[in-house]
């Protein structure tokens, strides 16, 4: 059976102390854990984590990649230098970066693809926002989303994890119902089948709220794979709790 991911998203959080103690506090609560587990760090303090990682079931994950290979793009980070400091996963099109850096669906699909030809797996984000929701437009958004992704990585989609991550469910303590929430990994799901023949491998995460009270149903979903955890991966006791009821 495929293994579920829960993967932190710490977005713009941290210090070298409190990173130091999160990370110390959850690797000594870790058990034998069934799931793959990973954590977004802000890119400043990938070495430091990575040194905190080594050795250990959790891998470590970039909040984004230059959609470019190298050269004069003052700020960004490359793939390749992501991979110096053993970078498995990048989070690609979260919502607050297509919100607050406009990055579109195109360059969205540019990322996931510069991140798969340095070896990294892109956590590709979808989702819609309230209106979109209220106007009944939830799966053709998600929908046009992820087209551009499988449209510029042809048959290299199946090496990616993509999220649905509801805008309006993100930090506000509203999360998707587990109905809700597999009706469109149902549909997200059916999109990849008919992209390539192994969909079923492909993992899909739920984001938006997932917290130690409500992990257990959603994961207990069909077609949900795992999630993608903003504020509960802040907290060591949380994280454990959501980790435990993947499996
Ligand atoms: P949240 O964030 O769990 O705090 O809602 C999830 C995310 O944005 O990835």
């Amino acid at each position: 059976m495929k293994k579920k991911l829960i993967a932190g998203n710490w977005k713009m959080n941290g210090s070298l102390a409190a990173n130091d103690k999160l990370l110390k506090d959850i690797l000594a609560g870790l058990g034998q854990a069934a799931c793959q587990m990973a954590v977004g760090v802000p890119a400043v303090y990938l070495s430091q984590c990575q040194a905190l990682l080594a050795g250990t079931a959790i891998d470590l994950a970039a909040q984004d990649i230059s959609a470019h290979e190298v050269g004069a793009y003052t700020g960004e980070i490359s793939g390749a230098m992501l991979k110096e400091f053993g970078v498995r996963y990048v989070i690609v099109g979260h919502s607050e970066r297509r919100q607050y850096h406009g990055e579109t669906d195109e360059v969205v699909a540019l990322k996931a693809q510069r991140a798969l030809g340095c070896g990294i797996t892109p956590i590709v984000c979808v989702g819609e926002t309230l209106a979109e929701r209220e106007a009944g437009k939830t799966d053709e958004v998600v929908k046009r989303q992820l087209a551009a992704v499988i449209h510029t990585n042809g048959h290299c989609i199946s090496e990616v994890v993509v999220a649905y991550e509801p805008v309006w469910a993100i930090g506000t303590g509203k999360t998707a119902t587990p109905e809700m929430a597999q009706q469109v990994h149902a549909v997200l799901r059916a999109q990849l089948k008919a992209a390539s023949d192994h969909a079923d491998r492909i993992k899909l995460l739920y984001g938006g709220s997932m917290n130690a009270a409500n992990a257990a149903s959603l994961l207990a979903q069909p077609d949900i794979d795992g999630g993608l955890i903003g504020g509960a991966a802040l907290k060591a006791q949380d994280f454990l709790t959501i980790i435990a009821a993947a499996h």
